[in-house]
Protein backbone atom coordinates (compact mmCIF):
# COMPACT_ATOMS: atom_id res chain seq x y z
CA UNK A 1 0.00 0.00 0.00
CA UNK A 2 1.20 3.23 -0.66
CA UNK A 3 1.97 5.65 1.99
CA UNK A 4 -0.63 8.93 2.02
CA UNK A 5 0.74 10.67 5.34
CA UNK A 6 4.08 10.04 7.34
CA UNK A 7 4.69 11.53 10.26
CA UNK A 8 8.12 11.39 12.17
CA UNK A 9 8.95 12.71 15.48
CA UNK A 10 5.85 15.73 15.59
CA UNK A 11 5.98 17.53 18.70
CA UNK A 12 4.17 21.13 19.81
CA UNK A 13 4.96 22.36 23.14
CA UNK A 14 3.10 25.63 24.37
CA UNK A 15 5.40 27.86 27.06
CA UNK A 16 3.42 28.89 29.90
CA UNK A 17 3.66 32.65 29.72
CA UNK A 18 5.48 34.47 33.08
CA UNK A 19 6.74 31.51 34.49
CA UNK A 20 10.60 32.14 35.72
CA UNK A 21 12.91 34.86 34.61
CA UNK A 22 13.31 33.50 31.47
CA UNK A 23 9.63 33.33 30.15
CA UNK A 24 9.93 37.33 30.85
CA UNK A 25 9.14 39.30 28.24
CA UNK A 26 13.19 40.91 27.88
CA UNK A 27 14.28 37.28 27.06
CA UNK A 28 11.34 36.82 24.41
CA UNK A 29 12.48 40.73 22.85
CA UNK A 30 16.34 39.21 23.49
CA UNK A 31 15.05 35.79 21.89
CA UNK A 32 13.61 38.09 18.69
CA UNK A 33 17.44 39.29 17.73
CA UNK A 34 19.68 35.70 18.86
CA UNK A 35 18.07 32.63 18.26
CA UNK A 36 21.37 30.99 20.93
CA UNK A 37 19.22 32.78 23.68
CA UNK A 38 18.27 28.79 25.56
CA UNK A 39 14.44 29.06 26.02
CA UNK A 40 14.50 27.83 29.32
CA UNK A 41 10.59 28.54 29.51
CA UNK A 42 8.07 26.18 31.56
CA UNK A 43 6.51 24.04 28.51
CA UNK A 44 3.22 21.95 28.13
CA UNK A 45 3.74 19.11 25.99
CA UNK A 46 0.56 19.06 24.38
CA UNK A 47 1.94 16.26 21.40
CA UNK A 48 5.05 14.84 22.07
CA UNK A 49 7.29 13.00 19.46
CA UNK A 50 4.61 11.32 18.18
CA UNK A 51 4.80 9.18 14.52
CA UNK A 52 2.36 6.94 12.67
CA UNK A 53 1.65 6.83 8.91
CA UNK A 54 -1.71 6.06 7.06
CA UNK A 55 -1.54 4.13 3.91
CA UNK A 56 -3.80 5.65 0.63
CA UNK A 57 -7.78 4.29 1.31
CA UNK A 58 -6.90 3.15 4.93
CA UNK A 59 -8.75 4.98 7.77
CA UNK A 60 -6.81 5.53 11.11
CA UNK A 61 -8.42 6.20 14.83
CA UNK A 62 -6.69 7.64 17.13
CA UNK A 63 -8.24 7.77 20.86
CA UNK A 64 -7.48 9.18 23.87
CA UNK A 65 -9.00 11.05 27.08
CA UNK A 66 -9.60 14.68 27.37
CA UNK A 67 -6.99 16.92 27.14
CA UNK A 68 -4.32 13.98 25.53
CA UNK A 69 -3.37 16.43 22.60
CA UNK A 70 -5.81 14.89 19.86
CA UNK A 71 -6.82 18.51 18.54
CA UNK A 72 -3.45 19.73 18.11
CA UNK A 73 -2.34 16.66 16.60
CA UNK A 74 -4.88 17.58 13.89
CA UNK A 75 -4.24 21.39 14.07
CA UNK A 76 -0.61 20.43 13.01
CA UNK A 77 -1.35 17.81 10.50
CA UNK A 78 -4.41 19.94 8.57
CA UNK A 79 -1.32 23.08 8.72
CA UNK A 80 -3.38 25.11 11.15
CA UNK A 81 -0.69 25.58 13.66
CA UNK A 82 2.95 24.87 13.39
CA UNK A 83 5.10 22.54 14.63
CA UNK A 84 7.83 23.04 17.41
CA UNK A 85 9.56 20.34 15.74
CA UNK A 86 9.14 16.75 13.33
CA UNK A 87 8.31 16.38 10.42
CA UNK A 88 5.11 15.46 8.27
CA UNK A 89 4.94 14.24 4.69
CA UNK A 90 1.61 14.15 2.63
CA UNK A 91 1.76 12.58 -0.56
CA UNK A 92 5.91 12.50 -0.54
CA UNK A 93 6.18 16.46 0.13
CA UNK A 94 7.53 17.82 3.86
CA UNK A 95 4.49 19.82 4.18
CA UNK A 96 5.91 20.34 7.93
CA UNK A 97 8.09 22.65 6.24
CA UNK A 98 5.32 25.22 5.11
CA UNK A 99 4.66 27.69 7.09
CA UNK A 100 0.65 27.59 8.85
CA UNK A 101 0.08 30.92 7.48
CA UNK A 102 0.74 30.18 4.33
CA UNK A 103 -0.33 26.42 3.42
CA UNK A 104 -3.92 27.75 1.94
CA UNK A 105 -1.89 28.17 -1.13
CA UNK A 106 -0.21 25.17 -1.13
CA UNK A 107 -1.85 22.27 -3.93
CA UNK A 108 -2.25 19.86 -0.40
CA UNK A 109 -4.80 22.66 1.11
CA UNK A 110 -8.04 20.77 -0.89
CA UNK A 111 -6.09 17.32 -0.95
CA UNK A 112 -5.91 17.26 3.30
CA UNK A 113 -9.35 18.58 4.18
CA UNK A 114 -10.47 18.62 8.06
CA UNK A 115 -14.30 18.19 9.71
CA UNK A 116 -13.95 20.27 13.08
CA UNK A 117 -14.64 19.09 16.50
CA UNK A 118 -17.74 21.33 16.99
CA UNK A 119 -20.42 21.43 14.15
CA UNK A 120 -22.36 24.42 15.88
CA UNK A 121 -18.87 26.58 16.23
CA UNK A 122 -17.35 25.93 13.09
CA UNK A 123 -19.96 27.33 10.73
CA UNK A 124 -20.17 30.43 10.01
CA UNK A 125 -23.20 32.03 11.12
CA UNK A 126 -23.54 34.52 8.11
CA UNK A 127 -23.21 31.69 5.47
CA UNK A 128 -26.22 29.40 4.55
CA UNK A 129 -25.61 25.99 4.07
CA UNK A 130 -25.35 26.31 0.43
CA UNK A 131 -23.07 29.08 1.00
CA UNK A 132 -20.79 26.97 3.57
CA UNK A 133 -20.22 23.98 0.69
CA UNK A 134 -19.79 26.07 -2.40
CA UNK A 135 -17.35 28.37 -0.29
CA UNK A 136 -14.34 25.56 -0.92
CA UNK A 137 -15.20 25.11 -4.84
CA UNK A 138 -15.60 28.68 -5.09
CA UNK A 139 -11.85 28.94 -3.34
CA UNK A 140 -9.94 25.97 -4.59
CA UNK A 141 -11.52 24.56 -7.51
CA UNK A 142 -12.17 27.58 -9.18
CA UNK A 143 -15.98 26.88 -9.84
CA UNK A 144 -18.34 29.57 -10.73
CA UNK A 145 -22.46 29.38 -11.59
CA UNK A 146 -21.46 29.11 -15.29
CA UNK A 147 -19.15 25.91 -14.53
CA UNK A 148 -21.76 24.41 -12.34
CA UNK A 149 -21.67 25.13 -8.77
CA UNK A 150 -25.19 24.91 -7.53
CA UNK A 151 -25.46 21.46 -9.83
CA UNK A 152 -21.91 20.16 -7.63
CA UNK A 153 -23.37 21.85 -4.39
CA UNK A 154 -27.03 19.68 -4.94
CA UNK A 155 -25.05 16.75 -5.53
CA UNK A 156 -23.26 17.08 -2.51
CA UNK A 157 -26.23 17.94 -0.28
CA UNK A 158 -27.63 14.53 -1.11
CA UNK A 159 -24.59 12.84 -1.09
CA UNK A 160 -24.76 13.46 2.40
CA UNK A 161 -28.42 13.35 3.02
CA UNK A 162 -29.15 17.10 3.08
CA UNK A 163 -32.44 17.81 1.84
CA UNK A 164 -31.82 20.70 -0.48
CA UNK A 165 -34.88 22.59 0.82
CA UNK A 166 -32.56 23.27 3.57
CA UNK A 167 -28.96 25.03 1.62
CA UNK A 168 -30.85 28.20 1.77
CA UNK A 169 -30.66 28.17 5.95
CA UNK A 170 -28.39 29.84 8.48
CA UNK A 171 -26.69 27.46 10.95
CA UNK A 172 -29.10 29.01 13.52
CA UNK A 173 -31.78 27.11 11.54
CA UNK A 174 -30.38 24.07 11.36
CA UNK A 175 -30.25 20.57 13.56
CA UNK A 176 -27.33 19.78 15.19
CA UNK A 177 -27.11 16.71 12.65
CA UNK A 178 -28.09 18.84 9.69
CA UNK A 179 -24.52 20.80 10.97
CA UNK A 180 -22.75 18.04 11.10
CA UNK A 181 -23.78 17.12 7.23
CA UNK A 182 -23.37 20.52 6.04
CA UNK A 183 -19.60 20.02 7.53
CA UNK A 184 -18.97 16.88 6.18
CA UNK A 185 -20.53 18.20 2.56
CA UNK A 186 -17.83 21.03 2.58
CA UNK A 187 -14.84 18.93 3.60
CA UNK A 188 -15.65 16.34 1.25
CA UNK A 189 -16.29 19.24 -2.02
CA UNK A 190 -13.06 18.79 -3.32
CA UNK A 191 -12.23 14.91 -3.11
CA UNK A 192 -9.71 15.19 -0.40
CA UNK A 193 -7.28 12.54 -0.26
CA UNK A 194 -6.84 12.84 3.46
CA UNK A 195 -10.04 13.61 5.79
CA UNK A 196 -9.35 14.44 9.12
CA UNK A 197 -12.71 14.34 11.56
CA UNK A 198 -12.01 15.28 15.02
CA UNK A 199 -14.60 14.04 17.32
CA UNK A 200 -17.45 14.90 14.72
CA UNK A 201 -20.17 13.07 16.48
CA UNK A 202 -19.07 14.25 20.18
CA UNK A 203 -21.42 17.09 20.67
CA UNK A 204 -24.44 15.25 18.77
CA UNK A 205 -26.94 13.06 20.67
CA UNK A 206 -26.46 9.88 20.75
CA UNK A 207 -29.27 8.71 18.08
CA UNK A 208 -28.10 11.57 16.09
CA UNK A 209 -24.24 10.29 16.29
CA UNK A 210 -25.27 6.67 15.07
CA UNK A 211 -26.90 8.85 12.09
CA UNK A 212 -23.97 10.36 10.70
CA UNK A 213 -21.27 7.25 11.71
CA UNK A 214 -23.15 5.28 9.20
CA UNK A 215 -23.11 8.19 6.64
CA UNK A 216 -19.36 8.32 7.01
CA UNK A 217 -19.05 4.61 6.70
CA UNK A 218 -20.99 4.69 3.72
CA UNK A 219 -19.02 7.78 2.59
CA UNK A 220 -15.78 5.73 3.22
CA UNK A 221 -16.80 2.77 0.85
CA UNK A 222 -18.24 5.49 -1.83
CA UNK A 223 -15.21 7.66 -1.62
CA UNK A 224 -12.55 5.28 -1.20
CA UNK A 225 -10.70 8.09 0.60
CA UNK A 226 -8.47 7.75 3.69
CA UNK A 227 -9.40 9.04 7.29
CA UNK A 228 -7.77 10.38 10.09
CA UNK A 229 -10.69 9.73 12.72
CA UNK A 230 -10.26 11.07 16.12
CA UNK A 231 -12.57 9.63 19.02
CA UNK A 232 -12.05 9.60 22.93
CA UNK A 233 -14.91 6.16 22.40
CA UNK A 234 -12.93 3.11 21.05
CA UNK A 235 -16.34 1.86 20.24
CA UNK A 236 -17.10 4.58 17.57
CA UNK A 237 -13.14 4.08 16.07
CA UNK A 238 -13.84 0.24 15.58
CA UNK A 239 -17.23 0.89 13.13
CA UNK A 240 -14.96 2.92 10.97
CA UNK A 241 -11.56 2.53 11.40
CA UNK A 242 -8.53 -0.49 9.84
CA UNK A 243 -6.06 0.67 12.81
CA UNK A 244 -6.07 2.48 15.72
CA UNK A 245 -3.45 4.75 17.55
CA UNK A 246 -3.86 5.43 21.29
CA UNK A 247 -2.51 8.23 22.91
CA UNK A 248 -1.82 9.39 26.60
CA UNK A 249 -0.57 12.73 27.57
CA UNK A 250 0.57 13.70 24.40
CA UNK A 251 2.45 10.57 23.16
CA UNK A 252 1.15 6.86 21.43
CA UNK A 253 1.26 4.21 23.87
CA UNK A 254 -0.24 1.84 21.77
CA UNK A 255 -0.89 1.37 18.01
CA UNK A 256 -2.32 -1.93 16.05
CA UNK A 257 -4.77 -3.50 13.98
CA UNK A 258 -8.00 -2.23 15.36
CA UNK A 259 -9.31 -6.08 15.95
CA UNK A 260 -6.02 -6.80 18.08
CA UNK A 261 -6.62 -3.13 20.42
CA UNK A 262 -10.42 -4.36 20.75
CA UNK A 263 -9.51 -8.23 21.32
CA UNK A 264 -5.96 -8.07 22.81
CA UNK A 265 -4.86 -4.57 24.28
CA UNK A 266 -1.78 -4.60 25.94
CA UNK A 267 -1.12 -1.20 27.23
CA UNK A 268 -3.28 -0.72 31.12
CA UNK A 269 -4.54 2.31 29.58
CA UNK A 270 -5.98 0.57 26.13
CA UNK A 271 -7.53 -2.07 28.90
CA UNK A 272 -9.38 0.58 30.78
CA UNK A 273 -10.13 2.43 27.62
CA UNK A 274 -11.31 -1.43 26.50
CA UNK A 275 -13.37 -2.13 29.46
CA UNK A 276 -15.43 1.18 29.91
CA UNK A 277 -16.68 0.01 26.25
CA UNK A 278 -20.22 -1.81 26.24
CA UNK A 279 -19.60 -4.97 24.55
CA UNK A 280 -15.93 -4.86 25.05
CA UNK A 281 -14.12 -8.00 25.39
CA UNK A 282 -12.57 -7.04 29.06
CA UNK A 283 -14.97 -6.53 31.41
CA UNK A 284 -14.22 -3.19 34.09
CA UNK A 285 -12.82 -5.48 37.01
CA UNK A 286 -10.80 -4.07 40.05
CA UNK A 287 -7.70 -4.45 38.11
CA UNK A 288 -8.58 -2.22 35.38
CA UNK A 289 -10.12 0.40 37.51
CA UNK A 290 -7.89 3.82 37.00
CA UNK A 291 -7.46 5.95 39.91
CA UNK A 292 -5.93 9.26 40.45
CA UNK A 293 -5.39 11.90 38.59
CA UNK A 294 -3.41 12.43 34.93
CA UNK A 295 0.61 13.50 36.06
CA UNK A 296 1.09 17.36 34.64
CA UNK A 297 1.48 17.85 30.95
CA UNK A 298 4.17 20.90 32.05
CA UNK A 299 7.62 19.89 31.63
CA UNK A 300 6.93 15.89 32.22
CA UNK A 301 9.94 13.49 33.26
CA UNK A 302 11.72 12.41 30.13
CA UNK A 303 12.71 9.48 32.06
CA UNK A 304 9.64 8.44 33.45
CA UNK A 305 6.38 6.52 32.06
CA UNK A 306 3.54 8.93 31.97
CA UNK A 307 1.37 6.74 32.71
CA UNK A 308 3.08 5.73 35.92
CA UNK A 309 0.88 7.01 38.99
CA UNK A 310 -2.73 6.11 37.58
CA UNK A 311 -1.65 3.08 36.18
CA UNK A 312 -2.45 -0.27 38.02
CA UNK A 313 0.17 -2.70 37.14
CA UNK A 314 2.60 0.34 37.57
CA UNK A 315 6.00 -0.31 39.49
CA UNK A 316 8.82 1.56 40.47
CA UNK A 317 10.87 1.17 37.41
CA UNK A 318 7.70 3.06 35.77
CA UNK A 319 8.91 5.95 37.83
CA UNK A 320 12.61 6.27 36.97
CA UNK A 321 12.54 4.29 33.31
CA UNK A 322 10.30 5.63 29.79
CA UNK A 323 8.75 2.29 28.78
CA UNK A 324 10.40 0.97 25.81
CA UNK A 325 8.28 0.14 22.17
CA UNK A 326 7.30 -3.43 22.56
CA UNK A 327 5.83 -5.16 19.35
CA UNK A 328 3.69 -7.66 19.67
CA UNK A 329 3.20 -8.67 16.77
CA UNK A 330 5.00 -6.25 13.73
CA UNK A 331 1.75 -4.24 13.51
CA UNK A 332 0.95 -4.44 16.95
CA UNK A 333 3.14 -2.17 19.23
CA UNK A 334 2.80 -1.23 23.19
CA UNK A 335 4.75 1.02 25.42
CA UNK A 336 5.22 -0.70 28.52
CA UNK A 337 7.55 -2.42 30.53
CA UNK A 338 5.24 -4.66 31.82
CA UNK A 339 3.32 -5.88 28.33
CA UNK A 340 4.76 -9.34 28.46
CA UNK A 341 3.95 -9.99 31.61
CA UNK A 342 0.67 -8.19 31.00
CA UNK A 343 -0.36 -10.34 28.17
CA UNK A 344 0.27 -13.86 30.14
CA UNK A 345 -2.63 -12.39 33.09
CA UNK A 346 -6.08 -13.83 32.56
CA UNK A 347 -7.67 -10.51 32.49
CA UNK A 348 -10.77 -11.94 31.05
CA UNK A 349 -13.71 -12.74 33.39
N1 LIG B 1 -3.19 27.20 22.41
C1 LIG B 1 -2.85 26.51 23.49
N2 LIG B 1 -2.04 27.05 24.45
C2 LIG B 1 -1.66 26.37 25.54
N3 LIG B 1 -2.04 25.08 25.77
C3 LIG B 1 -2.84 24.49 24.87
C4 LIG B 1 -3.30 25.17 23.68
N4 LIG B 1 -4.09 24.31 22.97
C5 LIG B 1 -4.13 23.17 23.69
N5 LIG B 1 -3.40 23.28 24.82
C6 LIG B 1 -3.19 22.23 25.83
O1 LIG B 1 -2.67 21.10 25.15
C7 LIG B 1 -3.19 19.88 25.71
C8 LIG B 1 -3.87 19.09 24.60
O2 LIG B 1 -5.07 19.77 24.21
P1 LIG B 1 -5.99 19.23 23.02
O3 LIG B 1 -7.04 20.24 22.75
O4 LIG B 1 -5.08 18.86 21.89
O5 LIG B 1 -6.61 17.91 23.66
P2 LIG B 1 -7.69 16.90 23.08
O6 LIG B 1 -7.09 15.54 23.20
O7 LIG B 1 -8.15 17.35 21.75
O8 LIG B 1 -8.88 17.03 24.15
P3 LIG B 1 -10.48 16.92 23.92
O9 LIG B 1 -10.80 15.45 23.83
O10 LIG B 1 -11.04 17.53 25.18
O11 LIG B 1 -10.84 17.67 22.68
C9 LIG B 1 -4.12 20.30 26.84
O12 LIG B 1 -3.41 20.21 28.05
C10 LIG B 1 -4.45 21.74 26.51
O13 LIG B 1 -4.72 22.47 27.68
MG1 LIG C 1 -10.01 17.92 20.95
Amino acid sequence: MTVLLEVNGLKKYFPIAGKGPSGSMIASWLRSFNQNVPDLRQMLHAVDNVSFSISEGESLGLVGESGCGKSTLVAMLSRLADCTSGKIEFSGRDISAVPARSFHAEPERSELQIVFQDPHESLNPRFTAFDTIAEPLKRLKGLTEKSGLSEKVGALAEQVGLPAALLGRFPHQLSGGQKARVNIARAIAVSPKLLILDEPTSALDVSVQAVILKLLVKLKKDLGMSYLFVSHDLNVVRLLCDRVIVMYLGQIIEEGPTEQIFTNPAHPYTKALNAAVPGGKLRAGEALRLEGDPQSPIDPDPNSCRFYGRCPVGKDVCSRLAPPEVFLTEEHMAACHFVEKQASLDLLE
